[in-house]
């Protein structure tokens, strides 16, 4: 029998399975799979999920319950959703449950909505998040062989299981909570290792800790490499794809190695990612709601990737290494049908109406936006450079090293960390400052006696010329942008990972200063002030790695609102101590940083922090406006 004569017999059964009406619930709940009828079975009768993506992690939990409302009554059934180790395990062996960590009142809140929830708890999840989940302390044994069946790894990962699952254990869907299914790992088949041990061994854990009942899944991407390396007997196989593929290929693929129970998409892209430097994307709202419907009618159970995208905060975005590197932006729009700020699009109303052609949605009104206000510009007035502050910034005092160390190595994990070292003899014609081996992760950006030569930048830029003399102190700020979270490289070192050259010298007798900026700021740093005198104003200069401060008025009331950095260069923002991300309008697309309302006070002065890593405008004033820009015709 070929694959498409295959394919409408099983979606044929599959119909079938709709209109046969099943023995009613009995008392206790059940999910499962029904093999002969090709569908999921849930307390005894056939279900199909309408499903959407949305990570906690990427939303302050004060507009959780906003999301999940409206997710809600646009007609899903479910809710799919990622747990991000390092989210949870920043700091080895301390673990983090509460605040916007909490997963279970997300559990718990999603559970009131009336949502069930399909629980993808990694250890991998990709995501576009920093290190595709994976916590950077793994790094610091340097060979370690990520997503395999390595003992340190899966020491680290049975460690991680035994503290989540337990948790998740009483929120499944058998033992009276909404879980009703839960993937291992995520797309292993397009991981270079293929390792079915190790597959196995998380299989294994899975069984363990959240029993014999629960449907387990994987899911992988449409191709015959990656279902043949990610699937495993035990497993249910699912597949994901976009709106550019051949709907009968992709489940035909699926049926192959999966030959009986439900269709399933587990992702089906309703917009897509942005890097720095690329166009805004777009996903077509005729073809997600054409798609989406067709996929509806054979019966298949589909999760929408994403249905709200939500923002990569602080230093959590990921990036992708295929020609080269490529971090992610702050901004997970997505062109997701909830916006970033949770506001219903045009093409959440569309998709409403196709799942309206199989099942009622909701009565009553979708929720309306949150409100936004436009607080407009605020000066800023420079703190001083980062060489200058090294005292409040890195409290511990620096590391003397010969050669060297990477972020791992000091057990800095995330932001920045400066270099110093002293030019070994005297440059008169501007000499070249090459990484020979491309070891810069990922931004370094290079200061002598406190002025500002110019950077290095990983992949792209490999030399650049200094001047001044013996002896003159080399400053080299060198920034993570986010560890790569697909493919084969994501054992992404951060910081200098080898060797710098001068002219013909080594560059050796480092102090390394680890920082904790975000620890200063949420301190009160730098609006405190005190520990720190502002002895930039003695220079004028507004060029290389440079703090700035301002207030912003409070108005009585605290709605969402978007900061325009026009005219500034590059670098991250905090307001009120909680870091908003990065900002580059220059390279792009994204415009304007998403400030959730809940941050700002309505009775106090609002703490403004900018570091600029390169070049602050002439006037140094941000902008709120009350309305987000992601793509490069805002930049002015
Ligand atoms: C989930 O919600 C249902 C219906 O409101 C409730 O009966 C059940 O106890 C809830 N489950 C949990 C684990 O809170
Ligand atoms: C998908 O592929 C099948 C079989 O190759 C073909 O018959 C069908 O027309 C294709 N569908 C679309 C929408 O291109
Ligand atoms: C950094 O601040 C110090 C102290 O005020 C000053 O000497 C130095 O020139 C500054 N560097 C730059 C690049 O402005
Ligand atoms: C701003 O910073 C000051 C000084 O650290 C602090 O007292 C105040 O509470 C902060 N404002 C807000 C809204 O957090
Ligand atoms: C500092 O400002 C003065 C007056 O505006 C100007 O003449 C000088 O060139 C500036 N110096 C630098 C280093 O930008
Ligand atoms: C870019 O932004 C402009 C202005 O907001 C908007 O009109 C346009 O549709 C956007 N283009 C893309 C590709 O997002």
């Amino acid at each position: 029998m070929n694959n498409v004569t295959k394919f409408v017999l099983t979606s044929v059964l599959c119909l079938a399975c709709f209109v046969i009406n099943t023995v009613a619930a009995s008392g206790t709940p059940t999910f499962s799979i029904d093999y002969k009828k090709n569908c999921f079975l849930k307390d005894g009768a056939p279900f199909q999920y309408v499903s959407g993506s949305i990570h906690y992690s990427r939303i302050p939990r004060f507009y959780w319950k906003d999301r999940l409302l409206k997710m809600y009554m646009t007609g899903l059934n479910a809710i799919q959703i990622y747990v991000p180790w390092n989210y949870h395990e920043t700091v080895q062996g301390v673990y983090k449950f509460t605040g916007d960590q909490d997963l279970e009142h997300f559990l718990d809140l999603a559970n009131q909505t009336g949502l069930l929830v399909i629980l993808r708890p990694g250890p991998y999840i990709c995501a576009e998040w920093e290190m595709g989940g994976l916590p950077a302390w793994l790094l610091q044994k340097p060979n370690i062989i990520l997503r395999s069946a390595d003992p340190d790894y899966l020491q680290a990962v049975s460690n991680w299981l035994a503290m989540l699952l337990p948790k998740i254990r009483p929120w499944l869907y058998n033992n009276g909570g909404n879980i009703i299914s839960v993937q291992v790992e995520n797309e292993y088949g397009s991981y270079f290792a293929c390792d079915y041990n190790y597959m196995r061994h998380l299989h294994a854990f899975f069984r363990f800790f959240l029993g014999e009942d629960v449907v387990l899944f994987t899911t992988d991407g449409n191709t015959d490499r990656e279902m043949i390396c990610g699937t495993l007997q035990g497993l249910y196989a699912t597949i994901d794809f976009g709106t550019d593929t051949n709907i009968s290929t992709a489940f035909n693929r699926q049926r192959r190695f999966e030959p009986r129970g439900p269709l399933v998409n587990s992702e089906f892209y309703t917009g897509w990612l942005d890097h720095w430097g690329d166009q805004h994307a777009q996903v077509d709202t005729q073809k997600v709601s054409k798609m989406l419907g067709d996929m509806l009618s054979m019966g298949a159970s589909v999760n929408m990737y994403m249905f709200e995208g939500g923002t990569n905060f602080g230093y959590w975005n990921g990036a992708d290494h295929d020609s080269r590197f490529r971090s992610v932006v702050t901004s997970y729009d997505y062109n997701a049908p909830l916006s970033e700020a949770g506001d219903p699009t045009a093409k959440l109303l569309a998709i409403r109406d196709v799942i309206k052609r199989f099942y009622p949605v909701p009565e009553g009104p979708m929720p309306p936006a949150t409100p936004k206000f436009a607080y407009g510009f605020v000066t800023l007035q420079k703190v001083g450079n980062v060489s200058s502050l090294l005292d409040g910034l890195s409290p511990q005092g620096p590391i003397q090293s010969q050669y060297p160390q990477t972020f791992e190595e000091i057990k800095q994990y995330y932001g920045f960390v400066l270099y110093r070292t002293k030019l070994p003899r005297t440059l008169t014609e501007p000499t070249p400052l090459i990484s020979p081996l491309n070891g810069v992760h990922d931004r370094a950006y290079v200061s002598v006696n406190g002025v500002y030569q110019g950077l290095l930048e990983r992949d792209t830029t490999l030399v650049m010329k200094v001047t001044g003399q013996a002896g003159d102190q080399l400053d080299i700020l060198v920034e993570n942008m986010g560890r790569v979270n697909f493919g084969s490289r994501i054992n992404d070192h951060k910081g200098l990972l080898s060797n710098l050259i001068l002219g013909k010298d080594v560059l050796t007798d480092w102090l390394i200063y680890s920082l904790d900026i975000d620890g200063a700021i949420a301190n009160g740093w730098p609006h405190t002030g005190l520990k720190c005198s502002f002895p930039a104003a003695a220079s004028n200069s507004s060029d290389g790695p440079m703090f700035y401060m301002g207030t912003l008025d409070p108005t009585g009331f605290a709605w969402d609102t978007f900061l325009k950095l026009r005219g500034w260069t590059k670098g991250q923002v905090w307001i009120n101590g909680v870091n908003l991300g990065r900002y580059w309008p220059q390279r792009g697309p994204q415009q304007t940083l998403y400030i959730p309302g809940p941050l700002l006070s309505p009775s106090q002065p609002n703490n403004i922090t900018v570091l600029e890593l390169e070049r602050a405008p002439q006037e140094p004033r941000v902008l709120f406006m009350d309305r987000a820009q992601l793509n490069n015709t805002e930049k002015s």
